[in-house]
């Protein structure tokens, strides 16, 4: 499949005698696709039931004509105002009971349910006006899910939501008590009407409690997606899309894209390293113009998954954003080098966020490929140099990976709600895991908790993962090549208790954790050999094989040939040690790359992306400053 590139649009931002020349600005800069519409209901229904389709009619058709094909967006992250006065009691609440306000977006709750048939009933008038419209090959659906922090709300919606859930999963108090233990602290219920939402409590709510209202929170997002994906699906057989965003674990990517035909995500890299990443600061001072050298890979590794193969970046930042703390402008080469790495991960479309940079509104000062005075921004040539080497590099394929990492999103919660150290977050520990496999070079995909075949890999890291689900539990015990599993993983019931036997169960390991211990960030564990692990440490007994040991001859890695148990939580320098280890047991071949110089094998070609703002050698090829090199495998 020959990949492609697009940009998201805005019709209504512009006069209507800019379209014709902009749509064929597009076409000429190499662009396939354009992305319109999704936050434009105060345009489409002025009023309740009242739509002016007719301006959306046009720029679909001037777009098509043109030779575009159109992603139409649901307008669904953004309720007009006349929506609030119709449903006052559909604003999310913060966990301080505080409503949020009209005036910006995303301002509605997903346990509404009067606005939940809202957007179904948008989402079902918009199919029936451009489902065949031959210009509408894609759609996506509402814009960045818990995007300004909205999966949680704390409203009486939620909370009459949560106590129906609750009956359904528990379906006696009785029962539930006993799950959540409590009666600890004289916390028992008689009614489910008596179960409040875990926040404003006096001191941290039960554990339990909290991760149903996690679970809970995710079925409503699954559930506000799936409305509009089946009243869609009646009229369109255009593949359904969301834009996921970085690093949100706050509801289960894998049960979202279980009702949908591609995952998209959107890829801001210089904002997210200064806003949403750990580094040290000369880490970041490093990479301020080019981004995290892992972040986006990781990002489309997961939603490659999550789409079942099909990943789309809908968003690409095109030069400063307006949203982080500090927003500098990429290096040149960057928005091309970010768009030929989505394309080695399988990507098959890379939207650039936004066409021309707006004058007016929040985001005025977010960069696009235009200037607002309509002069070519300086990643509107690099896109054009994409497009053009797109046609020499038809197709790239992707490759199977040697590698794969675990991702669970019940376990974040988990932690979350039970972090026992600081530093313990889901993200952190994953992000690292994934970052020293890609440091030594490796191919790797994501799987969801419940994978059952991981006969494709040769290494498997399922670290954090608070009960291992029955398919993995048993596609771990038949796997032949090397499982690290841990820390932190299989130590708790489903009800986020400890389990009798403790933790971790493991097939044909006899591995017990008798004492768990988290550390301030100046603190560790030193290793036999060098090495430490940081922020967690469990101490291990039993008769498995002992693989690594603390410096103090405690376990540190112990279990069987293929499954083993990491007892705490490496640093960088450790981690790159243990997986080099582990390649060279599993005859895989692990490179040492330098900073910021990374690559990525497609069935055909190796590619290898410079990060750095200087030159840097891969084997005898200097790679220039933000350079892309390929070559046939
Ligand atoms: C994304 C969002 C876009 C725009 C962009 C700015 O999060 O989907 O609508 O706000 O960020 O970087």
């Amino acid at each position: 499949m020959k990949r492609t590139l697009g940009v998201c649009y805005y019709p209504e931002h512009w006069p209507e005698d800019q379209w014709t020349s902009d749509a064929a600005q597009m076409v000429a800069t190499g662009l396939t696709w354009v992305r319109i519409g999704e936050f434009g209901w105060s345009r489409m229904e002025p009023t309740p039931g009242n739509f002016t389709w007719d301006w959306l009619d046009r720029a679909i058709a001037v777009l098509g004509d043109a030779g575009l094909k159109v992603i139409l967006g649901t307008p669904t992250a953004t309720p007009p105002r006349w929506m609030v006065d119709k449903h006052p009691d559909m604003l999310a609440v913060d966990a301080e009971d505080r409503p949020r306000k009209f005036g910006s977006r995303r301002h509605y709750d997903f346990s509404h349910l009067g606005y939940r048939e809202e957007c179904r009933r948008i989402a079902e008038i918009m199919g029936q006006r451009y489902g065949k419209n031959p210009h509408v090959l894609a759609w996506q659906i509402d814009n960045e899910y818990d995007c300004h922090d909205t999966t949680l709300s704390y409203s009486d919606a939620a909370r009459t939501g949560f106590q129906d859930w609750l009956a359904q999963r528990y379906q006696s108090c009785d029962a539930l008590n006993r799950a959540w233990g409590n009666v600890f602290w004289s916390m028992e219920y008689d009614s489910f009407d008596q179960i409040d939402l875990p926040n404003l409590t006096v001191t941290e709510p039960n554990h339990p409690h909290q991760l149903a209202f996690r679970r809970y929170s995710s079925d409503q997002v699954v559930a506000f997606n799936k409305a509009q994906a089946d009243a869609l699906r009646k009229y369109t057989s255009a593949p359904l899309i969301h834009n996921y965003m970085g690093r949100i674990m706050t509801f289960d990517h894998w049960k979202v894209g279980a009702d949908l035909d591609v995952a998209s995500w959107d890829s801001y890299p210089i904002g997210f390293l200064s806003d949403r990443l750990e580094g040290t600061p000369a880490f970041k001072q490093a990479f301020l113009r080019q981004g995290h050298p892992d972040n986006q890979a990781f990002h489309h590794d997961l939603y490659r998954a999550v789409g079942k193969t099909r990943l789309w970046v809908m968003e690409q930042q095109p030069g400063p954003v307006n949203w982080a703390p500090y927003n500098p402008a990429p290096l040149p080469g960057m928005a091309r080098l970010w768009a030929w790495e989505a394309f080695a991960h399988g990507a098959e479309t890379v939207c650039y966020f936004r066409w021309r940079q707006a004058p007016f509104a929040q985001e005025q000062m977010h960069a696009g490929l235009l200037r607002p005075d309509s002069a070519p921004a300086p990643a509107l040539a690099e896109a054009r140099k994409v497009a053009d080497e797109i046609e020499t590099l038809a197709e790239v394929g992707t490759a199977q990976a040697q590698a794969a990492l675990v991702l669970d999103y019940e376990s974040a919660w988990a932690w979350d709600a039970q972090p026992q150290g600081a530093d313990f977050e889901m993200f952190r520990l994953a992000f690292a895991a994934y970052c020293a496999m890609r440091r030594a070079g490796l191919n790797i995909d994501i799987l969801p908790p419940d994978a059952g075949d991981l006969s494709a890999y040769k290494l498997v890291m399922a670290p954090g993962i608070m009960k291992l689900s029955d398919p993995l539990r048993q596609a771990l015990a038949a796997f032949k090549g090397i499982a690290l599993v841990g820390p932190r993983t299989d130590t708790k019931t489903d009800e986020l208790s400890i389990p009798s036997p403790l933790g971790p169960n493991l097939s044909g390991a006899d591995v017990t954790i008798s004492l768990t211990e988290s550390m301030p960030p100046d603190d560790a564990v030193p290793l036999q050999g060098g090495g430490q692990f940081v922020h967690w440490f469990e101490h291990l007994e039993g008769d498995a094989e002992v693989f690594v040991t603390t410096a103090s001859g405690q376990p540190a890695v112990m279990g069987s040939a293929n499954l083993r148990y990491l007892a705490g939580w490496p640093d960088p320098a450790t981690f790159d040690q243990i997986i080099a280890d582990v390649c060279t047991e599993s005859s895989l071949t692990a490179h040492s790359l330098p900073d910021g110089l990374r690559i990525r094998d497609t069935a055909t070609h190796r590619f290898v992306f410079n990060y750095a703002d200087h030159p840097q050698d891969w084997q005898g090829t200097e790679i220039p400053a933000a350079g892309v090199h390929w070559e046939t495998l």
